[in-house]
């Protein structure tokens, strides 16, 4: 099965593509993930990504479709695959199409978690990330069990995101609600859209995402 969680900054995708991960077998693919590794390994195409990610701007469709398309080719995918911040656009989403077509690959599910603006800055201004195993937490949400140790690898080492303050959050938002929203009416029209709570907690979001995907695969 393929979907895409859809959702603003801090909806809580990564957070459950994850859970998807565990649960279901499928792949996650974050072009968000892809860009920061491509920013690390100082290759050119991190070099044009990184002034425009820390300013909370997309990055330009041709880079990211690239990224994606060359993604989707490798084996893993074939088991299934969650897109976690692609599409953006409309023109990534027809380009999304466009691939998938040429690779004989469905589409099973569009899912929008909903979540309010001011409940997202709270999100993303208090996560955290183990710099080893890459775990994610969050100051008040989900605490390690031990203060200062990675629950998953042991860890002391943990990182912050540079793009996680308040002031870059309002480009963010902005960003997504001029031109990702847009894609909403895009999914409904081809009837793939639902839409689970993400204000909910994120074993009731879990659940939620679970039925979209028990009822699509029929
Ligand atoms: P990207 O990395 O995709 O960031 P994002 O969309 O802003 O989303 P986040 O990773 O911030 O949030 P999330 O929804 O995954 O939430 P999470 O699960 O971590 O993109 C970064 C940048 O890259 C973009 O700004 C852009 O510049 C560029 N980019 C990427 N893709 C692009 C594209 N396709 N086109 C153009 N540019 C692109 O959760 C957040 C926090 O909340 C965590 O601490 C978590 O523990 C907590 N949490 C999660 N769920 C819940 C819950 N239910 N209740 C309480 N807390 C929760």
């Amino acid at each position: 099965m393929n979907i895409i969680l859809l959702g603003p900054p801090g909806a809580g995708k990564g957070t459950q593509a994850k859970l998807l991960e565990s649960s279901r077998g499928m792949v996650q693919l974050s072009t968000g993930d892809m860009l920061r590794a491509e920013v690390k390994s100082g290759s050119a195409l991190g070099a044009r990504a990184k002034s425009l990610m820390e300013a909370g701007e997309l990055v330009p469709d041709d880079l990211v479709i690239g990224i994606i398309a060359n993604r989707i080719d490798e084996p893993d995918c074939r088991n299934g695959f969650i897109l976690d911040g692609f599409p953006r656009t409309v023109a990534q989403a027809e380009a999304l199409d466009q691939m998938l077509a040429e690779k004989k690959m469905d589409l099973d599910s569009v899912i929008e978690m909903k979540v309010d603006d001011k409940a997202l800055t709270a999100r993303i201004t208090g996560r955290f990330t183990c710099a080893a195993c890459g775990e994610g937490y969050h100051e008040e949400f989900k605490r390690p069990a031990k203060d200062g140790v990675c629950d998953k690898c042991g860890s002391t080492e943990f990182s912050r995101r540079k793009d996680d303050n308040a002031e870059t959050v309002k480009s963010r938002l902005a960003a997504y609600h001029e031109q990702t929203a847009p894609i909403l009416p895009y999914y409904e029209k081809k009837g793939l859209l639902r839409q689970v709570d993400g204000m909910a907690s994120m074993e009731e979001v879990s659940r939620q995402i679970e039925a979209v995907l028990d009822e699509a695969a029929g």
